[in-house]
């Protein structure tokens, strides 16, 4: 196969440079994340081509090397052993070609996509954006045989248009294998309703459209970005990144997929995550046969206090995707996040009275831990709230609040009085509790990712407090309440 390239190599090679010589600059970037993935400099935006390739975990990512805004969109690459160490590589794809490129015009690049192993090769598919041209969005392949450098196929772009009935946002194409033949998903939209085109290959450059697989109904969304269906047991999932939706951002979907007609047809929706910070969720399997999916822990709606620091955007902790039952989605944290647990520190049986405070604050966790805590609820009031509050200023009036409310049967993270420059919310999700309940949390510099244990809830949000507040306490409101047991491990830090 013939590949184009000469450009490509160039741009690639300056944009590395541009990303090193940025990182230099940030020597005194206090909100720097510990666990959670971030570019060594520079925005970045929705994590790409997540892949298991030859043993290798590689995270590809919406990237602007030439600022900390979103610019023209590169490729920036990373590679794991273990989801949780990642070794930055040179940037894998920059704009270069007629279908990702336009000089003078900085809304452009490689949009969302992403990869699969064919043999020994690792294929991106991502989307050409040249923002004023029509069509302004193709789908295009690129492909490496040392896993690091990407040679854009001459080919391009794979499928030059969208199909006639549907708009011309068309992008973020997620290619699995199934049953010996290659598919596709677009995110797309038609009447101003969310769309989904399915497209069908037997070698990754030729593609035949299939019809719509799904359409959103009145309340999802005018546009679908980032979709990924793919199989989970006997059933199929869809994630959805709707725009404009009323009350949702990152949907999943569980249902049939019906391969003969390519229609799925969803028997379950729900927000993957009810936090501010959660979107263009994608996943992968890997070579353990888990289905792990990693989040922009970011939105397009609120500000990225650390941009003054040179680098803006990060990604939640990997997380695996379960089926509980027929059509209950969980999110479990890896478990190779506990290989970074140390120093722990374990409490139990801490009675707590209505209306009471008990510190429990450790100095020494940096802002880089994660919690546990059982509540035992069989003599709490069927009202009142129990939970704990993070990251508490000395004067006690900035802090953040974690807590279950027992007449809403809600989970509640509450960023109203974190100060700072957060982004003031109040997010809540309904859960399923009886007796027990057990929470569980991740705070890093300027994130938090709060769940139930069990993987039912999330909310997800960045918090950017000063970073001089650091009390912790457990608190009551109109209920007394036991705390079964309580565990902190600070995490350490990985991330540079
Ligand atoms: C989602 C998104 C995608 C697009 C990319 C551009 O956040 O808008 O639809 O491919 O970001 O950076």
């Amino acid at each position: 196969m013939k590949l184009t390239n000469e450009t490509h190599e160039q741009e690639v090679q300056q944009a590395t440079q541009e990303v090193e010589m940025r990182k230099k600059k940030i020597v005194d970037a206090s909100y720097r994340l510990n666990y959670h993935f971030m570019a060594p400099s520079g925005w970045i935006n929705d994590p790409n081509g997540l892949i298991q390739h030859k043993g290798v975990y590689h995270l590809f990512y919406q990237h602007n090397p030439y600022g900390v805004n979103w610019g023209p969109m590169h490729w920036g690459h990373a590679v794991s052993k273990d989801l949780i160490h990642w070794e930055h590589q040179p940037v894998a794809l920059a704009p270069s070609e007629e279908y990702d490129f336009e000089e003078g015009n900085d809304d452009i690049g490689c949009f969302s996509g992403s990869a699969v192993s064919k043999g020994d090769e690792l294929y991106l598919i991502y989307t050409g954006h040249v923002g004023g041209k029509s069509p302004k969005e193709v789908q295009a392949a690129a492909s490496s045989i040392d896993g690091i450098h990407f040679y854009k196929h001459n080919q391009n772009p794979v499928i030059d248009k969208p199909p006639e009935d549907l708009s011309q946002d068309f992008r973020d194409p997620k290619v699995w294998r199934y049953d010996g033949e290659w598919y596709m998903v677009v995110g797309s939209s038609v009447n101003g309703k969310g769309a989904i085109p399915l497209y069908k290959s037997e070698d990754l450059i030729d593609w035949t459209y299939e019809g719509e697989a799904l359409e959103a109904d009145e309340n999802q969304g005018d546009m679908w970005e980032c979709p990924d269906l793919f199989p989970i047991k006997d059933k199929h999932a869809l994630i959805v990144s709707p725009m404009n939706m009323a009350d949702g951002k990152n949907i999943i979907m569980v249902g049939e997929m019906n391969y003969n007609n390519g229609k799925f047809t969803p028997e379950s929706v729900k927000e993957i995550d009810d936090g501010n910070d959660f979107y263009a969720a994608q996943t992968f399997e890997d070579e353990q046969g888990r289905r792990i999916l990693i989040a922009w822990m970011d939105t397009w709606q609120t500000d990225f206090p650390t941009k003054t620091e040179g680098w803006a955007g990060a990604m939640t902790i990997p997380r695996q995707v379960v089926l509980d039952g027929n059509s209950q989605v969980k999110l479990l944290p890896a478990p190779e996040l506990q290989s970074l647990r140390e120093n722990n520190q374990y409490n139990e049986n801490i009675h707590l009275s209505p209306n009471e405070v008990v510190d429990v604050t450790r100095n020494d966790l940096d802002h880089s831990y994660e919690m546990l805590i059982d509540f035992d609820l069989k003599k709490a009031e069927p009202y009142g709230k129990l939970g704990i509050e993070l990251r508490v200023s000395d004067n006690r009036k900035e802090k953040v609040l974690v807590y279950y409310d027992l007449k809403t049967k809600e989970l509640v993270v509450d960023t109203t009085l974190a100060g700072g420059d957060t982004h003031s919310s109040l997010n809540k999700t309904k859960i399923n509790v009886k007796d027990q309940l057990s929470i569980r949390l991740f705070m890093d510099t300027c994130s938090l990712e709060v769940l139930t244990a069990d993987g039912e809830a999330w909310i997800t949000n960045r918090i950017y407090s000063d970073l001089k507040n650091k009390g912790t306490r457990l608190f009551t409101e109109g209920t007394g309440v036991i705390v079964e047991k309580m565990e902190t491990w600070s995490l350490k830090k990985v991330i540079e």
